[in-house]
């Protein structure tokens, strides 16, 4: 039997854009599957900006042991603005081309594949990404790493909420982490039972908030718990309570930003197995000479979708449960 696999000697791994619990443990299995492949594995810290200043370690296996029950990310991460200028990538290039290192897999968001998609075009390099970010919010994958420990660190925040709001007879405005996206906030508010939960992706909340208001809460509940996604166009948690003090000066209303705690902690074993599952992946797509692709889970089985769908296309809010939460919550 001829081995058709890439022959390849030498891979690079980096985290990009925002951190997310379970990312620890996507390098440890690129870098063990690399290596029982044979192949070396050189790490970059510090996302792009790191690959331009060519501040890269050799990774063996010992260096990824007692990392993938770590939040956050040893190799670091960085937003790099450097990278997005020619130059920048230029000097990437010629870091990568010293080091000798011949394909990459790029651990992070959607930002990060389409600055990776427009290297490879500019150079003959190929990457394979890994969906990491809490937000869950790419095209292609059911599934992003981080996701479900930012989830759950989420509610057991807001079950916390829950006992002062309720001892107090209060309405908290939770803000939730989603620039752009609000899967986060609905499957958050559908856990933690939120009255209403203010997504990016729709715009009825506003008048939804009102009914719960003069209805649910004046005549029959006594507390409330609503989610804001912090991208949700009626400007964020403070802006909606202050609109709500305002016009109810009765009712008395507080806000919690959750703010970045939601991006640290120990890994769920979800995260835990799904970066396992998608680093092996992707150490494999490179060996199959696959090259511009993210690799995914739909239906917990590993799938490979191009890079440039990845960067186009909106994974959009998850209808059923919207429909679901909508059901739950028209009965005040
Ligand atoms: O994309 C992940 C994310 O946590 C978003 O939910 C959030 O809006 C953003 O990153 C915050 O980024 P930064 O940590 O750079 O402020």
């Amino acid at each position: 039997m001829t081995d058709k696999r890439k022959k390849l000697k030498r891979i690079g791994v980096f985290t990009s854009g925002g951190d997310a619990p379970g990312m620890n443990a996507a390098v440890r299995a690129v870098t063990r599957a690399a290596l029982a492949n044979k192949l070396e594995v050189i790490g970059i810290r510090r996302g792009f900006q790191g690959m331009i200043e060519g501040d890269f370690i050799k990774l063996r296996s010992s260096d990824v042991s007692h990392i993938m029950h770590l939040g956050g990310t040893f190799l670091q991460t960085a937003r790099s603005t450097e990278f997005r200028q020619e130059e920048g990538r230029a000097k990437a290039w010629s870091q990568l081309k010293e080091a000798g290192i011949e394909a990459i897999v790029v651990i992070g968001g959607d930002g990060s594949f389409a600055g990776a998609l427009e290297f490879s075009q500019e150079y003959d390099i190929p990457f394979v990404g890994i969906p990491g970010t809490i937000d869950n919010d790419m095209y292609g994958t059911d599934y992003t790493i981080g996701y479900d420990t930012a989830l759950n660190t989420v509610v057991e925040a807001v079950d916390k909420i829950k006992d002062t709001a309720s001892s107090h007879g209060r309405i908290f405005f939770v803000e939730v982490m989603g620039r752009e996206a609000g899967q986060l906030a609905l499957k958050a508010g559908i856990a933690c039972g939120a009255e209403i939960i203010f997504l990016p992706e729709i715009q009825s909340e506003e008048k939804e908030l009102e009914l719960f208001l003069n209805k649910g809460y004046k005549q029959k509940k006594h507390s409330g718990i609503v989610m804001v996604a912090e991208g949700d166009s009626a400007g964020g948690a403070f802006k909606i309570a202050e609109k709500v003090q305002k016009e109810h000066p009765e009712i008395d209303v507080r806000v919690s930003i959750l703010g970045h705690m939601q991006r640290g902690g120990n890994p769920s074993a979800t995260d835990r197995v799904a970066a396992t599952q998608m680093g092996v992946a992707a150490v494999e797509a490179l060996l199959e000479d696959q090259k511009s692709i993210m690799v995914g889970l739909k239906n917990e089985q590993i799938v490979h979708v191009p890079l440039l769908k990845v960067v186009k296309m909106n994974r959009g809010i998850d209808e059923e449960l919207l429909k679901i939460q909508q059901v739950i919550n028209s009965v005040l």
